[in-house]
């Protein structure tokens, strides 16, 4: 490619992106997949690293990120960042109106009303049109020096342009985390059997500071301002200072307006009471400023706070309600989690009919008793909780909840492990949701990439007996004839404490007639529930007479199951379900001994797998009106397809593998990072807790959870039974090419920024030329590459430690390029 046609990719590139980038922050719109997305700006920024001088300050490919911040440097704030003074009453609001009037000694002054943002404050300082610093709020005075991590957020200009911007200037705003991105990012922890975020406040603090700024940039934070200061700006008002800023590119939310008399501010917090909850963030309430910057000047300040701004915050929303039960669900980590019933209540515009109770801690904190009527708020978080119990109503004799001590799904002993708040199930190999999590898991896009095996198709094979680990997937291939007509869901069924499997009445009449619909039969039997079993048939042998179908033939075979019903008196009659043995001996009895239909009716949860157990050769039409018994079934379209994806699945690299295990605290980045520096399960396996721990992003939990993992035989078989149906254990050769050999046994770590290298980057060179990388400073290092900005204390340790450090020239002369 010559340099002009570079030129005008990167240009055409950048559009895009940026087209993207526009699309998404400011319409909520996405064209285009995080995919293709990430493909357009891996373009890019393979372009400007071949022409470095057409790589723009204000190119889209400046927020990939790539920077680790040990420590954040602390900054001091050119003017102190301050707090407002808040409120939830209207009448202290309006005291407030009182104050300034008689501050300013009149009433002709405007308000400018703002919703009050749930995020995190944050400072950016300009200089000469570039975006030079950003700092948290801190405590005011001082905040943390986050810029790298800042500079990821696709929205936040670098640069501005454009005629008579300030050579100085500060703007402030908050930065948060858009509810959608919250929710995507706790689902998503959520199958991995993470620990979910709390709140996405938290989730957004927690993301600014974090150390990889790569990661900072997948997690699309947003940001709205509302504050410009600086010398010389040349506005008067506090609205033009907002089309200002609006105007030079800063994200300002489209929801403030200014109005005149304290009524109108009463009018605006009316207005957004239940309409705040459509904004794609959280707010908490509305801040109410003085508009001209000479009337807050003239206001001023008390210790802390300014006299011509204020914040009105909304009550969270409270609903009483009455607790009908308590229900306990079980997670992919065996990890239980207690839910509340309600009986329906509206709050905040959505009705409430859940609410998550955390663990036996909260229910005995809130000393609830059953039947209870308890406190409903929603507040930051997205489900509702229980803040209170109303004891004034609670019925006299109740007892207080007991916590269940064994598991609801499988009736093992629940364990608590010290320190942790919540209960589990240790049966982690045989629990059922344990097992569908771990396969739904290991099958998703992320990880195996096998979409063929959706949660429906997984759980029918689990519950049949096909399969109880992930291993198990990949031995489905030899069965296909059982496969086919295995029933996807058991909804139709029951089983009686006998352990007799039985059958809801209306697929037994199904199948037993002939030319009436499934639809006709439901509807005549939700006209006639209130009939008992046996006049509800002969009800049923008039109605097939009043259709005209097929009347003898039908009639007669309601009459047989009206005999076989009263032949097997002494089987357990349940409501609209008659035992599938019987419905079975009007079709087979010529063929099979009852005794045998009723075993097998005990041992198996379906008709598909009965027959498959009795093994008998039926002739086709038979089959057919048996087949008319059972739920929708796997055909063979569905099981080769699935079979299919089973076989490609195979060829997804190491790391996906990795990730797939479900290895707890292992996400994909950490999966990404370990298959890398390992290069197979082998060595990871054997890596020592130390030789963990030197790597960026490894902390003690990480380390726990793998030997925790590689402990247990089973883990082990699983792994072996699934190198031998020749999944990917290790990185494949193509992946980490062998460039040379001149760093061979060397240790090294790179620091700061790099001017020919990202973070992954780096460790790729230095494994490809036979080095290793070491991600923190220790004594074993041989040497460390000081790029830009290295951290003061890193290098102090890395001085008193007497390890090198030489730059990244040096380095590159050394490997010879
Ligand atoms: S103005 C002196 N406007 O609330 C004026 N603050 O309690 C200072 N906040 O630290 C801030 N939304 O983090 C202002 N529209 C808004 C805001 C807002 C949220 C936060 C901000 C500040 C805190 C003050």
């Amino acid at each position: 490619m010559t340099h002009s046609e570079a030129a005008s990719r990167i240009a055409q590139l950048s559009k895009e992106i940026n087209h993207h980038n526009q699309l998404y922050y400011q319409e909520s719109r996405i064209e285009i997949s995080d995919f293709e997305f990430d493909q357009l700006l891996e373009e890019l920024v393979k372009l400007e690293r071949e022409f470095p001088d057409l790589l723009l300050p204000e190119s889209p490919s400046q927020r990939v990120g790539g920077t680790i911040t040990k420590e954040f440097k602390t900054v001091e704030h050119s003017s102190r960042m301050l707090s407002l003074g808040n409120t939830y009453s209207k009448e202290e609001l309006i005291a407030f109106d009182e104050r300034v009037a008689k501050g300013l000694g009149h009433t002709d002054y405007e308000y400018f009303c703002e919703m009050k943002f749930d995020g995190v404050a944050i400072s950016l300082v300009y200089e000469n049109g570039k975006l030079v610093r950003a700092v948290t709020r801190g405590d005011g005075t001082k905040g943390d020096d986050v810029t790298a991590n800042v500079r990821t957020i696709r929205n936040i200009p670098l640069t501005v342009t454009g005629d008579n911007i300030p050579a100085n200037f500060e703007v402030r705003g908050e930065i948060f985390l858009p509810l959608k991105e919250f929710l995507k990012i706790n689902s998503e922890k959520e199958a991995a059997g993470d620990q979910l975020l709390a709140n996405p406040r938290n989730a957004a603090s927690g993301t600014l500071k974090m150390q990889d700024s790569s990661v900072v940039a997948k997690r699309r934070l947003n940001c709205y301002f509302y504050q410009l200061l600086g010398e010389e700006i040349g506005v008067n008002t506090h609205d033009e200072a907002i089309h200002l800023i609006e105007s030079w590119g800063f994200n300002v939310s489209p929801t403030y307006k200014k109005v005149r008399g304290i009524d109108e501010v009463l009018e605006y917090i009316e207005e957004w009471r239940e309409k705040r909850f459509t904004l794609p963030l959280d707010t908490d309430g509305i801040v109410l400023k003085i508009n001209g910057y000479d009337q807050r000047e003239e206001l001023g300040f008390t210790a802390k706070i300014p006299r011509w701004a204020i914040a009105y915050k909304y009550k969270a929303e409270s609903a009483e309600t009455e607790l009908l039960s308590i229900t306990y669900q079980v997670g992919r980590t065996g990890a239980i989690t207690p839910v509340a019933n309600l009986a329906p209540v509206s709050l905040a515009g959505t009705t409430v009919k859940r609410a998550s109770l955390h663990n036996a801690n909260e229910i005995e904190r809130l000393g609830i008793h059953e039947g209870d009527f308890v406190a409903v708020e929603k507040g930051g978080e997205i489900i509702p909780k229980i803040t209170a119990v109303t004891t004034e109503r609670r019925r006299p004799g109740t007892l207080p909840i007991r916590y269940i001590d064994r598991c609801p799904e499988c009736n093992t002993e629940l364990i608590r492990k010290d320190g942790e708040a919540k209960h589990y199930c240790p049966n982690a190999a045989a629990c059922p949701p344990q097992v569908l999590g771990r396969i739904e898991h290991f099958v998703s896009k992320r990880a195996m990439d096998i979409d063929s095996l959706g949660t429906e198709r997984i759980r029918a094979l689990i519950d049949q007996g096909f399969i109880r680990n992930y291993a198990d997937i990949f031995d489905l291939e030899p069965k296909q004839a059982e496969l086919l007509g295995l029933e996807m869901s058991q909804d139709q069924y029951e089983r009686e404490v006998s352990g007799l499997l039985y059958i809801s009445l209306e697929k037994a009449l199904f199948a037993l007639t002939e030319t009436i619909s499934f639809k006709q039969i439901q509807d005549f039997l939700t006209e006639f529930s209130h009939l008992p079993l046996r006049e509800k048939l002969r009800e049923f042998q008039a109605q097939i007479r009043i259709w005209k179908k097929k009347v003898p033939a039908n009639v007669g075979m309601v009459e047989y199951l009206l005999e076989h019903l009263s032949r097997n008196a002494d089987l357990t009659k349940l409501e609209d379900y008659v035992p599938v043995a019987v419905v079975l001996e009007i079709f087979l009895g010529r063929r099979i001994e009852f005794e045998q239909l009723l075993e097998a009716s005990k041992k198996h949860g379906t008709v598909h797998m009965i027959l498959l157990d009795l093994n008998l050769e039926l002739p086709a039409e038979l089959s057919e009106r048996i087949k008319k018994l059972k739920a929708n079934t796997f055909q063979e379209g569905v099981i080769s397809n699935m079979l299919e994806g089973i076989k490609a699945s195979k060829a997804q690299p190491f790391e996906k593998v990795l990730f797939a295990l479900g290895i707890r605290n292992i996400g994909e980045n950490t999966a990404q990072l370990l298959a890398k520096h390992f290069g197979s399960i082998e060595k990871l396996q054997a890596a020592t807790a130390e030789q963990l721990l030197e790597i960026n992003g490894v902390g003690e939990t990480l380390v726990f959870s793998m030997q925790e993992f590689f402990a247990q035989a089973e883990n082990l078989e699983i792994i072996n039974r699934l190198k031998a149906h020749g999944l990917k254990f290790e990185i494949e050769q193509s992946e980490s090419k062998q460039l040379g050999n001149a760093l061979t046994g060397k240790r090294i770590l790179a620091s700061g920024k790099l001017q020919n290298f990202k973070r992954d980057e780096i460790v790729d060179f230095v494994q490809a030329h036979g080095g290793q990388y070491i991600s923190s400073v220790s004594k074993n290092l041989d040497f460390i590459i000081e790029g830009e900005e290295m951290g003061p204390s890193k290098k102090e340790k890395a001085q008193k430690l007497g390890v090198p450090l030489i730059s990244e020239e040096e380095f590159l002369r050394m490997v010879g390029e």
